[in-house]
């Protein structure tokens, strides 16, 4: 039997609304994926404000309900039920989607589920078609950045995090430092492409350490540093930061790679040719696309990257999420809170920001 559920994220500065189809045999169909941007309202602040993001997601979420219902031609009668992102995120945003999506299944007296928005990027490559557990996940977004081992719905195991800030927000802090605005990443990029890479030699942090983990936070003060000692700079010179900025995260990523797919295959010893699969903001950087797909190919890996518009923040993953829970029998009761913190792998240790390890669960 096919099972037609509704998804709704809310989580940060995305107000999103989708409808997705699973048929018995796993298959899915995205039937309708509508996201507004909340972009404009934050740009003039330099990064994502939660009070202004609460408010926008209650001015436009019932609307665009609506518009993915009537994109997917799906009355409400016919869900079979209703997925909203439970967290982690921003608390105020993450009300206003939760409230709405119990709110459609009690009306309709249908199951509801509470979705972890990292499950959401993890499983999303499932919808898209064949990808089997086990395998690698690289999520780097802008407030993530992380490995997961995806052995099934509902089984991860982190393999390694960042210790300090998510590569986005390096990214996002590297373009604010050189007054490129925000959100950062395609910005450096674009200057990247036409600067030279060599002229500063900018630090690969946690290169050849013997873990999975990511720290930015000392390639931020390089940078900033470097910025401030050359006093006004050149359009050419902008390029340069850029360029040298992105080949440091290029090579750094490559040296966490190979330490990843070690740990992966340690775990996973029988997997043939298993998925390496990138979501987040941060994946549709060209330059680091390209050390996924000969790192992927090097230690035998595929790499599966979905298209932009579902690696971004989006609710098509939620409900596909949903779908993929609800077929395993899942559902959440109706009481179900909040989270802004909500790890996907619960066992693993925190891991704090500011450089420090932390060891409490
Ligand atoms: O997944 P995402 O859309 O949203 C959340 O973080 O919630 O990721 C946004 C991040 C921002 O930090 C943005 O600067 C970064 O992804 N980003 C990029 C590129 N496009 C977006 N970073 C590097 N290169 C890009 N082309
Ligand atoms: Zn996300």
């Amino acid at each position: 039997m096919k099972t037609l559920i509704l998804g709704i994220e809310t989580s940060c500065d995305e107000t999103a609304a989708a409808v997705v189809s699973r048929s018995a045999d796993g298959h899915g169909e995205l039937l309708s994926n509508v996201v507004l941007s909340q972009l404009k309202e934050h740009a003039p602040f330099g990064g994502v404000v939660p009070e202004i993001a609460a408010r926008a997601h209650v001015t436009h979420l019932d609307r665009l309900i609506a518009q993915a219902m009537r994109e997917a031609q799906v009355p409400f009668d016919q869900l079979s039920a209703v997925a909203a992102t439970a967290g982690p995120g921003l608390l105020g945003g993450l009300i206003v989607g939760l409230m709405a999506g119990k709110a459609i299944a009690m009306a309709h007296d249908i199951p509801f589920l509470a979705i972890n928005h990292l499950e959401g990027h993890a499983l999303t490559p499932r919808l898209l078609g064949d990808c089997e557990f086990p395998y690698l996940l690289l999520l780097i977004s802008g407030g993530h950045t992380q490995f997961q081992m995806v052995s099934g719905v509902g089984h991860y195991k982190r393999l390694g995090t960042t210790i300090d800030d998510a590569l986005g927000e390096a990214f996002d802090k590297t373009a604010k430092l050189l007054g490129l605005g925000y959100p950062g990443g395609p910005r450096v990029e674009a200057y990247a492409k036409r600067g030279n890479a060599k002229r500063f030699n900018f630090p690969r942090p946690l290169k050849g350490r013997d873990d999975c983990n990511f720290s930015f936070s000392g390639l931020k003060t390089a940078v900033r540093e470097t910025v401030y000692s050359m006093g006004e700079l050149t359009d050419a010179d902008v390029a340069d930061v850029c360029a040298s900025f992105e080949l440091a995260v290029a090579e750094t990523l490559e040296d966490r790679l190979k330490r990843a797919f070690a740990a992966f295959r340690l775990a996973h010893p029988d997997a043939i040719s298993p998925a390496l699969v990138v979501a987040g903001g941060v994946a549709a950087n060209a330059r680091l696309r390209q050390v996924f797909e000969t790192s992927a190919a090097h230690h035998g890996f595929v790499l599966a990257v979905p298209p932009f518009h579902l690696c971004t923040d989006n609710a098509a993953m939620i409900a596909w999420a949903g779908a993929e829970r609800l077929a395993l029998g899942h559902s959440d009761d109706i009481s179900f809170a909040a989270r802004p913190r909500w790890p996907l792998d619960t066992v693993s240790a925190t891991v704090y920001g500011s450089g420090r390890l932390g060891a409490k669960a």
